[in-house]
């Protein structure tokens, strides 16, 4: 969802949940929690706030949360801490009488709002032109549900960083090339440590409608989506460079929405489920510089005391978005569950769900 259009629609958190102090508004989730028991389902993404994730009825990266959402036909509330397109996700693989609501419109996410669907089907009709029914596409859950739809509507699947080699080998065993949506970072990652050389990999630029490629175009195999994340291009060559000179017995952990740069002179990369079991299985005296959003970071540092954990960038890297999911938000989304107009619930349009859910069962089936 564009963040400006939220915004626009966004009704604010009324004054009192602020006023309200901490111990007020953990008693008031505990008091709904008691009452409502497995009517509701509060979810929470690894990025969340730990103030919120203490009440978390489950934790997970994006797969774990969306397989989790398939699974759960009991819960009639689920309210969904992490960002929009995760909510949206829960709310297509949810059945029709459970209701999805987000503590706060504005948590977006910059990456999904990278690539539209306007953007997107001018893409693929160029794309078309120059390489006919080769390509299959295939989109980061961090994406709108527009741009889900679009993709299970042509034949692709979503994936999440902890699948994205399985699923981009998949999309090779049905077609020739690749279009990798919204994440340059994540497609290049993935294919590159599939064998697949950085010159067989284009970009495709949405501002200006272009394909970005010096060379043959008949060998493109992968065109990534020129998008990003704002949080994990934070991280730099330079941090890389700065760990290994002060801390060199120190092993360096980051997520693949990283640069290629960065993920290639790391020691290891994967998914925040991936970093928190490496981090669990580490040795006590370990040292570990971390790539990936500071929440986590954060928590991992607080529960793992015997072992020596920095955040790769010294200046940590918060996601604003994810941060937006407060205390006082899931009180007030919990107080207002049952409201006529409800402002907070997110539901997905039933004809973009419904192409949606066959890019998001695709990838389920091969997860
Ligand atoms: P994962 O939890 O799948 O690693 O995703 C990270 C992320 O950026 C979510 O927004
Ligand atoms: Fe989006 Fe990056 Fe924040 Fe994840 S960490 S929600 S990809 S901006």
């Amino acid at each position: 969802m564009n963040i400006l259009a939220s915004l626009q629609t966004n009704k604010m958190i009324p004054e009192k949940y602020k006023q309200m102090s901490r111990e007020e508004l953990e008693a008031r989730v505990i008091e709904v929690k008691n009452k409502l028991g497995s009517r509701l389902f509060i979810p929470g993404h690894h990025y969340q706030k730990d103030e919120v994730v203490q009440f978390a009825d489950a934790t997970g990266d994006s797969l774990k949360l969306a397989q989790l959402s398939a699974e759960n036909t009991e819960a009639e509330f689920i309210v969904f801490c992490g960002v929009h397109f995760m909510a949206e996700t829960a709310d297509i693989l949810t059945t029709e009488n459970q209701t999805v609501f987000l503590p706060d419109m504005r948590a977006g996410c910059s990456m999904a709002d990278m690539a539209d669907l306007g953007q997107t089907e001018r893409a693929w009709e160029k794309l078309q032109a120059i390489y006919g029914d080769t390509i299959l596409p295939l989109t980061y859950v961090n994406s709108t549900a527009a741009i889900k739809s679009f993709v299970g509507s042509n034949g692709g699947a979503t994936v999440t960083s902890s699948n994205a080699e399985t699923m981009v080998k998949w999309a090779f065993e049905q077609k020739e090339r690749i279009l990798f949506l919204p994440d340059q970072h994540l497609g290049r990652n993935t294919a590159a440590d599939l064998g697949i050389p950085l010159d067989e990999m284009a970009i495709w630029n949405p501002i200006n409608d272009t394909l970005e490629f010096d060379g043959d175009v008949s060998q493109v195999k992968v065109i990534l989506w020129k998008g990003h994340c704002s949080v994990h291009e934070n991280f730099t060559v330079q941090n890389v460079i700065d760990t290994r000179y002060k801390y060199p017995d120190m092993k360096i952990i980051v997520h693949p929405e990283c640069r290629r740069e960065v993920v290639e002179l790391s020691d290891m990369a994967g998914s925040t489920s991936y970093i928190i079991n490496a981090i669990e299985k580490a040795e006590s005296g370990s040292a570990w510089a971390i790539g990936t959003e500071m929440n986590l970071v954060n928590r991992l540092i607080q529960n793992h005391p015997d072992k020596h954990i920095i955040s790769l960038n010294p200046h940590m890297c918060p996601c604003l978005t994810m941060n937006r999911i407060d205390l006082p938000h899931l009180v007030w989304s919990l107080d207002t569950l049952e409201d006529e107009n409800n402002q907070n619930i997110i539901k997905v349009d039933a004809k973009i769900a419904g192409n949606a859910k066959l890019a998001l069962e695709r990838m389920l089936k091969n997860s």
